[in-house]
């Protein structure tokens, strides 16, 4: 497959497009027939803090960033029923599919939506402000509907750190793997070769991983027990697997 062919985004259905029912327009608007591009991948995905704060890592600091963790974790439109946070998240691939995607989904901010670019997803938006414990307006937080990657060297992480590669058709994945030939176990921000009571079994020998997570997970020595870029590889492995709070 060429590499134009290969081009993919990462699309997330974020809570509040779940919340007001227009999943079916979001996913209409990216068929085929609108965009020359396919699906490759989708999950639904009950949002854990760690793929959050990896997800908008670029973000760490800003006034926004503890608002956007909540929505995007679902808390800001599900705040009672814990069960219907979600997002639904899709690698969508094809001929320019990021810029395609991208103007799909319109401005950041819905008000500059509406204005600019009416009929493009994001206009459906709304703007909430921000403020701090004294009532002041810091900032605003956007429920936009919709993510999408920003460039290819977004999109190869977003991808990689949302899904793993049997989430995808082999012939429609774009990044290296490799068979994983060891156990792997996670517990509270550490990574184990063998079984520790109330750890987490991450991987283990034959299981198909992207290359750079296995990279990150070989780094790995007993007497170093956090090799840097643990979270991105544990954020996925770990989607689904408990209830967040
Ligand atoms: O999503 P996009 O790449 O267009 O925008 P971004 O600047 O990377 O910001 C990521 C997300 O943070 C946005 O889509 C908004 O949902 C949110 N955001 C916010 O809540 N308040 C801001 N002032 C800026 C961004
Ligand atoms: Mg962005």
């Amino acid at each position: 497959m060429d590499s134009d062919r290969l081009e993919q985004t990462l699309v997330l259905i974020k809570p509040d497009a779940l919340k007001n029912s227009v999943t079916g327009f979001i996913l209409s608007q990216l068929s085929e027939f609108h965009t020359g591009s396919r699906f490759a991948a989708a999950k639904i995905v009950n949002v854990n803090r760690l793929l959050a704060e990896e997800h908008y890592a670029e973000h760490r600091g800003k006034a926004f960033y503890e608002a956007l963790l909540d929505y995007i974790m679902g808390k800001v439109h599900y705040p009672q029923d814990r069960w219907k946070r979600r997002v639904i998240a899709i690698v969508y691939l094809g001929p320019d599919v990021l810029k395609t995607v991208r103007t799909m989904a319109g401005p950041t901010n819905p008000h500059k939506a509406r204005e600019e670019r009416p009929g493009c997803i994001r206009a459906l938006g709304t703007v909430v402000p921000i403020l701090d414990a004294q009532g002041k307006h810091i900032d605003d937080r956007m429920d936009n509907l919709v993510h999408a990657s920003a460039n290819h060297e977004d999109a190869e992480r977003e991808i990689k750190l949302w899904f793993i590669p049997h989430d995808i058709p082999p012939l429609m994945r774009a990044y290296p793997t490799e068979t994983c030939d060891t156990h792997y176990y996670y517990k509270q921000g550490r990574l184990y070769e063998t079984y520790e009571p109330s750890s987490v079994f991450l991987l283990g020998p034959g299981d198909v991983v992207w290359k750079s997570d296995l990279d990150i997970l070989r780094s790995y020595r007993s007497d170093n027990p956090a090799p840097s870029g643990l979270n991105k590889v544990v954020a996925k492995y770990l989607i689904n697997r408990f209830p967040e709070d």
